[in-house]
């Protein structure tokens, strides 16, 4: 008999929350006035920028009022995801919470998160042919790595999903190419307690 053991998987968690009802009409109109009042300096300034044609705010979008039930079911789900894989109860922080609008033409090149450990990004509008991200291999070019040879995973997204990833994983989002726009959450999570005030927000 042969044991297999996956010593250092890297994992995805999908979750479709569509019928959670996290985000009510208040969010979009609240969102949408935050987005729209964003300076067209500043549209050009993330158009033209490092990586990314959207249009985003930042500033832990997820403390604004009308996202409330989805902050305590991110830090829940969360907690979950991490006792999922072996984790012990542990407190959460979200060092950062941001919103991206996807405009038609806009993409994000490849990326990672740096020392996050977790990034959990929500897509809350997507439609048929939106931009879907990719994770790339972080054993690409490695040889010996016959059970993980998998350049690219690619996922389209729907409305509802959210996805969390280790935030090493290199990701990037092709260009989007439909009229509709397509608007995602993201956090940067990390596990235990921060006390640095002026930097970490905790969602407990
Ligand atoms: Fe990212």
């Amino acid at each position: 008999m042969t044991t297999l053991v996956n010593l250092f998987p890297i994992q995805l968690h999908i979750k479709n929350l569509k019928d959670e009802n996290l985000l009510s009409t208040d969010f979009d109109i609240e969102i949408n006035k935050i987005l729209n009042e964003i300076s067209e300096d500043r549209k050009l300034e993330t158009a033209t920028g490092e990586y990314s044609t959207t249009i985003r705010s930042y500033d832990d979008i997820i403390n604004i009022p009308s996202m409330s039930k989805f902050k305590s079911y991110m830090r829940n789900h969360m907690k979950q995801a991490w006792a999922d894989i072996g984790y012990e109860e542990c407190g959460i922080a979200i060092e950062r919470s941001w919103i991206n609008r996807f405009q038609k033409g806009s993409r994000l090149a490849g990326h990672a998160h740096g020392s996050t450990e977790m990034v959990m990004t929500y897509y809350h509008n997507v439609t048929e042919g939106a931009a879907s991200i990719s994770f790339f291999n972080p054993f690409d070019r490695q040889t010996g790595m016959a059970p993980f040879k998998n350049k690219v995973f690619t996922y389209t997204p729907k409305a509802g999903d959210l996805l969390a990833w280790p935030g090493f994983l290199w990701h990037e989002v092709t260009t989007h190419q439909i009229d509709q726009s397509r608007v995602a959450i993201s956090m940067n999570v990390h596990q235990g307690s921060y006390t640095l005030t002026d930097r970490w927000v905790r969602v407990d």
